[in-house]
């Protein structure tokens, strides 16, 4: 198996090895109850229309997996829980397939949920390898709608023959948007994101924006661990790297009206979920959760576990007096210190 693989390979069980995060930093922010919502519980609406596909609630699955048997399996049950939910995805990182076109059929998910919201999935450095006409494959090969592309420097640098010349990233993502037509997300994998990378990639007219935070996984101990203790002690003083998803909300959510907000890290119920639109996001995304659930449980429980979460996200709306998933945006809220 090629490196690219490999790494997919390691990570994947690395990641879920990893503990899951028993307080949340959007747990410290409390949304102001409406006692009188002047709705009906029944008619509050979750839905919301992206890119043409209209989801039913504001819901993705995160990038996480490619480029293996194992994860063509995966793929494949994540997209038509996706499917069956209502929600959209993106797919692992496409690198993989770009080193050996054999393994496009571990992203090909249109043949069991033809109808989704669907991603493609690929490291913004390592389009600076790789042709316009290249990158603009991996999306028309899977027909996705768009492309995520992920910034991970400091995993790279921790990671084995990692790609640590981000020198042109911000120029090559520019590029990019300009000659593919489909629309273009950039995000953090899981380190948060602040105002000024955000204004930044606003410039270049992006199409979206995720702040991953560090509420979810650390990747550079995640990477650490992969150097058989070669760089697990220097990973380990990166523990509290980044900022959390309440931070990065926080610090992003003004930055531009047209530019489309997702929120992920460490979200595993509807009520978080909810607290990320209120503050700004249209969008949350669940990855490891979905992950964990899928492997440890089955299919079946993580269908279960994604209506749970709809249905927590309902109940938060009703509570707050909100409609719809717009509404959710003038929500008032207080931070516990
Ligand atoms: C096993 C695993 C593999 C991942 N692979 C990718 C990837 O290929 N591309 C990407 O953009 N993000 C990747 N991620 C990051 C997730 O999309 C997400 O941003 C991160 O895990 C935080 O969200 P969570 O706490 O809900 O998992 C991966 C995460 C996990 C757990």
């Amino acid at each position: 198996m090629d490196e690219t693989s490999d790494s997919k390979k390691d990570q994947l069980k690395l990641a879920l090895n990893y503990p899951f995060i028993t307080s949340h930093s959007l747990d410290k922010i409390r949304l102001i109850p409406e006692l009188l919502p002047d709705i009906n519980f029944e008619e509050v609406d979750t839905s919301i229309t992206i890119f043409n596909h209209t989801l039913s609630a504001p819901i993705l699955i995160a990038p996480l997996t490619g480029g293996t048997p194992e994860a063509e399996s995966i793929n494949m049950t994540l997209a038509r829980v996706a499917h069956v939910t209502g929600i959209g995805m993106s797919v692992g990182s496409q690198k993989a397939m770009l080193e050996n076109p054999n393994l496009l059929y571990t992203y090909q998910v249109r043949k069991v949920a033809p109808g989704i919201l669907l991603f493609s999935n690929i490291g913004a450095v390592d389009t600076k390898d790789y042709s316009n006409e290249e990158i603009e494959s991996l999306i028309t090969n899977i027909q996705a709608d768009g492309i995520m592309l992920h910034l991970n420097p400091m995993q790279e640098v921790f990671q084995k023959n990692g790609k640590t010349n981000f020198a042109g990233v911000i120029d090559r993502i520019r590029e990019l948007i300009s000659s593919i037509s489909y629309p273009v997300i950039v995000r953090s994998i899981g380190c948060g994101m602040d105002a000024v990378t955000a204004k930044r990639l606003v410039q270049t007219g992006v199409h979206g924006i995720d702040i991953a935070g560090n509420d979810g996984i650390n990747w550079i101990i995640i990477e650490g661990e992969r150097s058989n203790g070669e760089k697990l002690a220097i990973a380990e003083s990166f523990n509290e790297w980044g900022l959390s998803l309440r931070e990065s909300l926080l610090r992003v959510k003004e930055i531009s009206s047209r530019t489309l907000l997702i929120a992920t890290g460490g979200i595993t119920t509807g009520l978080q979920g909810a607290k990320a639109l209120v503050l700004g996001a249209q969008l949350f995304s669940i990855g490891r959760i979905a992950l964990h659930t899928l492997i440890t449980e089955g299919e079946k429980s993580l269908i279960k576990l994604i209506e749970k979460i709809k249905l927590e996200l309902k109940i938060t709306m009703f509570g707050v007096g909100a409609s719809t998933v717009k509404e959710l945006h003038k929500v008032s809220y207080i931070i516990d210190e």
